[in-house]
């Protein structure tokens, strides 16, 4: 198929079917850009195309894939090479966490979220990066969660996701510091969206969660301002501020009193 042409640079958002990936399409498209959208809810994509080709004109591109496999992500590059398509921005958004005592998680849904949360993640920003840097460079922008910043009793599996793409894309932003590939890090705190309910989470104990939207705008201008950690929200950052000073058996004890 013969992909329809403008002049407008794309950014491909992975689990833009619902909450922040779905805003993430809308703000991108807003901005300026073309989109390539990844989730397995086909008919969600299709909907979000629809309404954003109402309203600006940007080319949408959705794709139908489960990206928790471990070969996943050299699918989606394989698919949106033979496009022949360059991507200026990769927002590696998918991702989802699975509450409750660590025994009674079932292992394959564990690992499923490791692979989508960490491996793929860390596969779509090699092969991403690597083009980018060998043609116009680009942005590569991970979701963590203030999740990073702590132990997270009863969500422990998913912390630990989160910390390794906090420090991993820290990491990678100091080694290509001087180059044309910008990485950004964002860590929202509770968030509206699906993610709670994915997650098993019966009670939230936070109020004035902010919208997906808000998070979905925080996230583009971070990454247009090329800041390496972006966390959202006043509260937030005093938080993961505050914790370095606290004994780290504290944080884990405190945290555990949010959720349940
Ligand atoms: N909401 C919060 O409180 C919060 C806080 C901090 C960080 N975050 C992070 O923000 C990101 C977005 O979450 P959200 O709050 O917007 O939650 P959400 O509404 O549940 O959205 C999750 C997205 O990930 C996609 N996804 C899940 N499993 C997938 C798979 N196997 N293959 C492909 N796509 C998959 C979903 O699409 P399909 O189901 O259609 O595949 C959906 O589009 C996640 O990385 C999450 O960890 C969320």
């Amino acid at each position: 198929m013969e992909t329809p042409k403008n002049t407008k640079p794309y950014a491909l958002i992975t689990g833009a079917s619902s909450g922040i990936g779905r805003d993430l399409a809308f703000v991108y498209a807003k901005n300026g850009y073309n989109l390539i959208l990844v989730a397995r809810r086909l008919e969600n994509l299709q909907e979000t195309k629809d309404n954003i080709e109402l309203k600006f004109n940007s080319i949408v591109i959705p794709i139908k894939l489960d990206l928790s496999k471990p070969e996943s992500a050299n699918t989606l590059f394989l698919e949106i090479t033979n496009l022949n398509l360059n991507i200026e921005t990769l927002v590696n958004n998918a991702g989802f966490g699975i509450s409750g005592k660590f025994l009674d998680i079932e292992i394959e849904r564990e690992t499923e979220m490791i692979t989508l949360n960490i491996i793929t993640l860390t596969r779509l920003t090699k092969l991403f990066a690597k083009k980018m840097l060998e043609t116009e460079g680009g942005k590569i922008v991970n979701i963590a969660s203030t999740a990073a910043f702590q132990p997270l009793p009863t969500f422990s599996s998913y912390s630990g996701t989160k910390a390794y793409v906090l420090y991993f894309t820290e990491s990678i932003a100091q080694e290509y510091k001087n180059t044309n590939l910008n990485f950004t890090v964002v860590c929202p705190g509770p968030t509206k969206s699906e993610f709670m309910e994915t997650a098993n989470v019966k009670k939230v104990k936070f109020f004035n969660m902010p919208t997906s939207m808000q998070v979905a705008e925080f996230t583009y201008k971070s990454s247009q301002k090329n800041k390496t950690v972006a966390i959202h929200g006043f509260l937030n950052n005093l938080m993961s501020f505050l914790l370095r000073f606290f004994p780290r058996k504290i944080n884990a004890s405190l945290a555990s009193k949010f959720i349940e």
